[in-house]
C-alpha cells in the first residue's frame, strides 16, 4: 500500500510486518515471554471512557507545550529505541530528520546505530534532543558519554532503571544475530553475544548494580535534569522526589522487560492522585510511555495527569515501511488526530485537559 494509504499508525504496523525482514520485525515487535504486558499497553486505554465538555469555543486549539523546560509543537516525544539500521540502513536520523520537521522532541538510545555524533549532526537549528542512557560497569565510560552528549547540546538524561537484565524475548531469541552491533560497541566486539538474538546480543555491558546510591554520582557529572526511565510504581516516584529528581517516566520498556507488569497509564492513575495528596504533584514531571497508538490515548493520559508520551514502535515502523516520509506522516496523523480530539472533548489548550473529562474507573480503584 502507498503512504497516502495510511490513516492511522496502526497501519504503518501492518505495513511494516508485511516488508520487514524477519529479524528486524522479531527485534522491534517483541515482547517478553507471553507478552502479556505488551498488549495490555494499548488495551489499558480502552477501560479510559471521556466526559466530554460541550459548547465550548474551539475554533482555536493549541496542542503546543513544554517538556523539562523545552518547548515543543505537541505533547507527544520520539522515545529511545535501539539499532534503527535494523528498519531503515540510514538510522535513527531519519526520526531525527522528521522530528525536525515537526518540532517533536527525540531521545536519543545508547544504543543507536549511527554514531551519537551523527543523530546529534542530523538536528537543526534549536531542534530539542535528550540522552537515554544505560549506564556501563565501567563508569568512566558512562561519564564520558554523559558528559559529550551535554557538550553537544542534550536537555535531559533518561537514565533506564527497568532494565538491570534484558528481558526474554522469544520472538527475537529464536533469531541469531548477525547483523551490525551498536555504534558504542564497535571496539568492543566482545561484548557482543551473538547466539541469543538481538537484545542479548547488544546489552552485556549494563550494570546491574545500579542503585538509589548512584543517584548522586549522576547529578555531580552533569547539570542536565535527570530523568527515571521505567519507574513502575508510586513509592519509586516519591523516592525519586527525594533525591531530588525532576521528571520520571512511567514504563514498562515496552512490555520488553517484566511480563505482567503493569501499564503505564495504570500506575499513572495510582501516582497522581497520591502525589496531589501530598500536595508534591508541582515536584515532579510525570512522562508516560507505551501502547500509545491514537491521539485520544494521549489525551487520556494528560487528563490523568502526565505531562507527555513517549511513542516507540509507531515510528519505527513508519520508518521502516516508508523512510523520512512515512515518519513525518504518522507524526502528522498524530497531530491532526490531536487538534480533533481536543476540539471533541471540549479544551483548547493541554493545560485543559484534567481529571474531570475521564472516567477511569474501568482501571480499578484508586
Ligand atoms: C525499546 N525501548 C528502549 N528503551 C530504552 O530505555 N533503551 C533502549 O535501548 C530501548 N530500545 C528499544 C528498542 C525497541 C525495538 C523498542 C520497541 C523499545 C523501550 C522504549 O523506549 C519505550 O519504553 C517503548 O518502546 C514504548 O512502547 P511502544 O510505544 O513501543 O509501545
Amino acid at each position: 500500500p502507498s503512504l497516502a494509504q495510511c490513516f492511522n499508525l496502526h497501519d504503518f504496523e501492518s505495513v511494516a510486518k508485511q516488508v520487514m525482514k524477519k529479524i528486524a520485525w522479531g527485534y522491534y515487535s517483541s515482547g517478553a515471554d507471553d507478552e502479556i504486558t505488551l498488549r495490555e499497553n494499548h488495551s489499558a486505554y480502552h477501560k479510559i471512557w471521556f466526559r466530554p465538555r460541550v459548547l465550548v469555543d474551539v475554533e482555536e486549539v493549541n496542542s503546543s507545550t513544554s517538556m523539562l523546560g523545552s518547548k515543543c509543537s505537541v505533547p507527544f516525544y520520539v522515545t529511545a529505541t535501539a539499532l534503527g539500521k535494523l528498519g531503515d540502513p540510514e538510522g535513527e536520523v531519519v526520526l531525527t530528520r522528521a522530528a525536525g520537521r515537526h518540532g517533536v522532541i527525540q531521545m536519543i538510545p545508547t544504543l543507536s546505530s549511527c554514531s551519537f555524533d551523527e543523530i546529534v549532526d542530523a538536528k537543526k537549528g534549536d531542534q530539542v534532543q535528550w540522552l537515554q542512557l544505560y549506564v556501563n560497569k565501567d563508569r568512566e565510560i558512562t561519564k564520558r558519554i554523559v558528559q559529550h552528549a551535554e557538550g553537544r547540546g542534550c536537555k535531559g538524561l533518561f537514565i533506564t532503571v527497568d532494565a538491570p537484565q534484558l528481558g526474554r524475548r522469544e520472538k527475537d531469541i529464536r533469531t541469531k544475530f548477525n547483523g551490525a552491533a551498536s555504534d558504542v560497541q564497535k571496539n568492543n566486539p566482545d561484548t557482543i553475544n551473538r547466539s541469543q538474538g538481538v537484545a542479548r546480543a547488544i546489552s552485556g555491558f549494563i550494570d546491574p548494580s545500579l542503585s538509589w546510591k548512584d543517584i548522586p554520582y549522576f547529578k555531580s557529572i552533569t547539570k542536565m535534569p535527570i530523568v527515571l526511565k521505567g519507574v513502575q510504581r508510586v513509592e519509586d516516584v516519591l523516592k525519586a522526589i527525594e533525591y531530588g529528581i525532576p521528571a520520571v517516566v512511567l514504563s514498562n520498556h515496552g512490555g520488553r522487560q517484566l511480563d505482567t507488569a503493569p501499564s503505564a497509564i495504570e500506575i499513572l492513575a495510582e501516582v497522581m492522585p497520591e502525589l496531589r495528596r501530598r500536595n508534591l504533584h508541582d515536584r515532579i514531571e510525570v512522562y508516560i510511555d507505551g501502547g500509545v497508538r491514537r491521539a485520544t490515548d494521549i489525551i487520556k493520559a494528560l487528563c490523568l495527569g502526565a505531562k507527555g508520551v513517549g511513542i516507540g514502535r509507531p515510528f519505527l515502523y513508519a520508518m521502516s515501511a516508508y523512510g523520512e516520509q512515512g515518519v513525518v506522516h504518522a507524526m502528522q496523523l498524530l497531530k491532526d488526530e490531536f487538534e480533533m480530539g481536543m476540539r471533541l472533548v471540549g479544551a483548547k489548550s493541554v493545560d485543559e485537559l484534567g481529571p474531570e473529562l475521564v472516567d477511569a474507573r474501568g482501571l480499578g480503584a484508586h
